[in-house]
């Protein structure tokens, strides 16, 4: 029996980063609403309560009855979580005289209980909760302080229930991953048998079994998660999966011509359909975002539609979604920013039943099965590309010209950001690693390119947008581009990254120069939120 983690969700924005520490422990979890604990499920070897938006007092807090599990199983409150767990045992939570917001230090910590095992004095820890643990309940003691925070953590002297009140998860925790190891392995005895060697026999044997003899069909979208999901299926049935690739018109450069090239070497049975006129007909004149992701949603699956029905005997659609796409999220504030497409399902009379082998992984195991696969590296690494592509990256409407100019000038730039080499070190290393970079520590340093070391890079052409320049002795009236680069971990939240000033110059200079077309570049310098990181 595989063994988990529950970690119940509150509704805190790092509740997907708990889980993927703890797969990176190679221990399997499942991220649950907090009200839905599997009660009864003999493979859950531990529980996990994350933080939340809301203070215990609140009226609409969230809730958990903590008998489901406490005195039967491990439990670690973090965050609210503990907050939750003092408070439903009849501690003190009350507001903090200020909010307890980012690095403090352990200087107090109980060196005997296991969660602190391996801890080093004054360990720096991430602090952010605007409520504080004022008393602990009877029956439980502190285990750890810091100069502010008098219940920095603590524990039960009689039933294996631990709470933090910082974030062992996010990267400022220093001994973040050595806390959780310290529930995980030694205090829940996870076997620790989740990897990704152990993922790609399992699913290959599953996916034999599931889908037998039958024919199989897959979206390609030159993305890491579809192509994983084709090379696993391919190591299963081979011949049997049929993959498609729709080329829209408003892809990066070249991208059809050298992921089809990419895809044929990987040994896929795929066929590419260029779509382009197609959509640059439909999207003749239109300018609003939301429109337009309308009009390639109902194309994309019109032409994959078209296809698809081509391989009669077809019995199941494989699709590349991910783990984070099916978490079931508490959506707090229940509003619709943007209308994301993704591929679009068949029509019902084909009765196709659906296959997604990848619906456990997290985007960095993803990545790692992909290694496991032989799948080259400029696969794997590649940055999330929006579904709609640069038809969100053109303000304004679309043509071809247009399209094409802003090609080359994302062209120059990503090409950039893949040759320029930096050295890291302290917790952006650890970040870059994490995240499934392959770099080898070297002298606490790890080189990496400008494009592995940010989450996402793109080239926005500002079409509705003209301004003077000049070049040679002739006045220019052309548009500018935007270029954009963003530190994150899910696309929730994100940072722009401070990319080097000598890059932003060479890059500038090389877009000017030689894109008919361009007269100016700017750097988009906001964060997410307010920002969005696509510009529509
Ligand atoms: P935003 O712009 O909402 O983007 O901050 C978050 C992530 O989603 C990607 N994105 C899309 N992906 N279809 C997609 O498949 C879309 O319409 C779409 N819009 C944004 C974006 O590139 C980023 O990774």
């Amino acid at each position: 029996m595989q063994q988990k983690i529950i970690i119940l969700d509150f509704g805190s924005q790092t509740t997907q980063l708990i889980g993927r520490r703890v797969r990176e422990l190679d221990t399997f979890c499942e991220i649950l609403p907090y009200n839905k604990f599997p009660v009864g499920d003999e493979s859950v070897i531990g529980v996990i309560l994350s933080g939340s938006p809301f203070s215990v007092h609140d009226p609409e807090a969230f809730k958990v009855d903590l008998s489901q599990f406490v005195g039967r199983i491990p439990v670690l409150g973090i965050c609210y979580g503990a907050q939750f767990i003092s408070y439903a045992n009849g501690g003190k939570v009350e507001k903090a005289d200020s909010r307890e917001y980012g690095r403090a230090n352990l200087c107090t910590f109980d060196g005997d209980n296991p969660l602190f095992k391996g801890f080093v004095a004054n360990s720096q820890v991430w602090m952010s909760h605007g409520d504080t643990i004022t008393a602990i309940p009877e029956g439980y003691k502190c285990i750890a302080s810091t100069a502010n925070v008098k219940f920095a953590a603590y524990a039960s002297e009689t039933q294996p229930v631990w709470a933090v009140q910082f974030h062992p998860e996010v990267f400022h925790t220093t001994q973040g991953t050595q806390l959780l190891r310290n529930f995980v392995v030694d205090i829940c005895h996870s076997r620790q048998d989740w990897s990704a060697a152990s993922f790609v026999d399992t699913t290959v044997a599953e996916l034999k079994a599931q889908v037998g003899d039958d024919r199989v069909i897959l979206g390609l979208s030159g993305g890491v998660d579809s192509s994983v999901a084709a090379v696993l299926l391919n190591r299963a049935i081979g011949k049997n999966l049929t993959c498609i690739f729709v080329d829209h018109g408003m892809l990066r450069k070249n991208e059809f011509r050298d992921v089809m090239h990419d895809y044929e070497c990987l040994g896929l049975n795929v066929i590419g359909v260029d779509a382009s006129k197609k959509f640059f007909a439909d999207l003749a004149g239109v300018s609003d975002p939301e429109q337009k992701r309308k009009i390639i949603g109902r194309d994309f699956i019109e032409v994959f539609n078209a296809e698809a029905k081509k391989i009669k005997d077809a019995k199941w659609l494989a699709q590349g979604t991910i783990y984070p796409d099916r978490i079931e999220s508490l959506n707090i504030t229940g509003k619709v920013i943007k209308s994301h497409h993704n591929v679009g399902g068949l029509p019902k009379e084909m009765h196709l039943s659906l296959c997604e082998p990848l619906k456990w992984l997290f985007k960095d195991e993803v990545r790692r099965v992909g290694r496991q696969l032989g799948m080259p590296e400029h696969l794997i690494t590649r940055h999330p590309f929006p579904g709609p592509g640069l038809a969100v990256r053109i303000l304004g409407d679309i043509t071809p010209e247009k399209v094409r100019i802003l090609q080359d000038a994302d062209d120059i730039y990503i090409r950039g950001l893949r040759d320029y080499k930096v050295k890291l070190s302290g917790e952006e290393a650890r970040r870059v690693l994490a995240a499934g970079v392959p770099a080898n520590m070297k002298d606490g340093e790890i080189e990496v390119s400008l494009y592995d070391q940010i989450w996402q890079a793109g080239t926005i052409l500002l079409s509705t947008v003209r301004s003077v320049g000049v070049m040679g002795d002739e006045r220019t009236y052309e548009h500018p581009v935007a270029l954009r680069a963003v530190t994150s971990t899910d696309a929730m939240t994100a940072d722009w990254a401070h990319l080097p000033y000598d890059f932003m110059a060479k890059v500038s200079n090389e877009i000017i120069n030689k894109v008919r077309g361009v007269n100016r570049v700017c750097y988009d310098i906001s964060s997410k939120p307010p920002s969005t990181i696509e510009w529509e």
